[in-house]
């Protein structure tokens, strides 16, 4: 994503610190596509990121930005995503790393490369907006550690290269929609940025409707842009399977809100089981593995075809987040008929008996 380096604030090449991220597949999903009545569907998979996620974009930006104003502790607050590419990044660039993550909800994939990078894990009793308060506040006290979440701005400059690589991908003709889950809010307000900076560089001439998913019970910029508020009313105790967007108070609110209705956009909610739902359609008919919060996308997309609120013909460009690698938490709630662990367990040499299964 580097090959856009004059869009984004960092001056000295020699303070790049990269892991070689963005670049992810822009795939045209046809099996998908037809099952949900969609001519043309596409999965930006952001999980083909080095740590697996779509938060290497904004980090390899604001690690290279911290290295550059000499910084030498950086710190995050995150429901384990930002976490760990934050653990990466800051390993590649012998930085001092502090996460804090709300205790018992981070996935475990995300908490072994917390781990593994060397960072410093501080779980917190709560959820992921209080951890996100308690960081500010270290940070606003102790100068010396630099809060990497997504209010850093150098972080939403990265992740608007998401959107320029869209455009790359599909030739330079604008998707009618796009549509991202939401959590914090940082990404889709990252994106909207990037095709309105095409736009005024005059590469595109239109920009894409945006379209933000949330979990239903940790979804108040849903909530808010569907009974048409302008400002949304957080959420105490959010809960949802997809643990990256169990978040009730989004600090990047007024921006999502702003994307949304400059676009014309939407939001809308899906339930847990339809996100684990389209997380395995994406899986089994396409081959593409996304962890939950990401099938929220596709779970969206498929409820607002039905509602028909999108156009069967419209080019859509679903953006899938993080990598089904992450949480394998998931295994548990499989339907049994698919795990194999109810096949027979036989002999390897009884080709008879492999055959009656197969
Ligand atoms: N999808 C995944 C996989 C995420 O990890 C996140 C956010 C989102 C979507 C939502 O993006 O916050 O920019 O609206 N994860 C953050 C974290 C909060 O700490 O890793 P957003």
């Amino acid at each position: 994503m580097w090959k856009y380096r004059e869009l984004l604030p960092v001056e000295k090449e020699k303070c790049i610190v990269s892991l070689a991220e963005g670049g992810t597949g822009l795939h045209s999903c046809k099996r998908l596509g037809r099952k949900l009545g969609l001519k043309k569907l596409f999965v930006k998979n952001e999980g083909e990121n080095p740590t697996g996620s779509f938060k290497d974009r904004g980090m390899t930006v604001a690690i290279s930005k911290a290295r550059e104003l000499g910084k030498k502790k950086v710190l995050c607050a995150s429901t384990g995503n930002t976490a760990a590419s934050l653990a990466a990044y800051s390993a590649r660039a012998g930085m001092e790393c502090i996460v804090l993550m709300p205790e018992g909800k981070v996935a475990g994939g995300k908490m072994l490369q917390v781990i593994m990078h060397g960072a410093k894990l501080i779980q917190v009793r709560g959820d992921f907006d209080q951890a996100l308060e308690v960081a500010m506040e270290l940070a606003d006290k102790r100068r010396e550690f630099y809060l990497m979440n997504s209010i850093n701005p150098f972080r939403l400059e990265g992740q608007k290269t998401l959107a320029f690589e869209i455009l790359d991908g599909l030739e330079r003709k604008v998707p009618d929609i796009v549509i991202l889950p939401v959590g914090n809010g940082g990404n889709i307000s990252a994106a909207w940025k990037g095709f309105s900076e095409f736009q005024q560089l005059k590469i595109v001439k239109n920009r894409p409707r945006m379209i933000g998913i949330q979990a239903e019970k940790a979804a108040p910029i849903a909530r808010a842009v569907k009974s048409r508020q302008s400002r949304i009313r957080p959420i105490h105790n959010p809960q949802t399977i997809a643990t990256a967007i169990r978040i009730g108070s989004p600090v990047n609110w007024p921006k999502v809100l702003g994307a949304i209705r400059e676009s014309s956009g939407t939001a809308e909610t899906v339930t847990d089981r339809e996100i684990l739902e389209a997380q395995n359609e994406l899986a089994t008919l396409e081959g593409i593995f996304v962890e939950p919060a990401s099938a929220a996308s596709i779970a969206g997309v498929k409820k607002l075809s039905e509602e028909g609120q999108v156009d069967p013909s419209e080019t859509i460009v679903c953006v899938t987040t993080g990598h089904g690698l992450k949480d394998p938490s998931v295994l548990e709630r499989l339907p049994k008929s698919q795990t194999g662990y109810n096949l027979e367990i036989i002999d390897g040499s009884l080709l008879e008996a492999l055959e009656r299964i197969v």
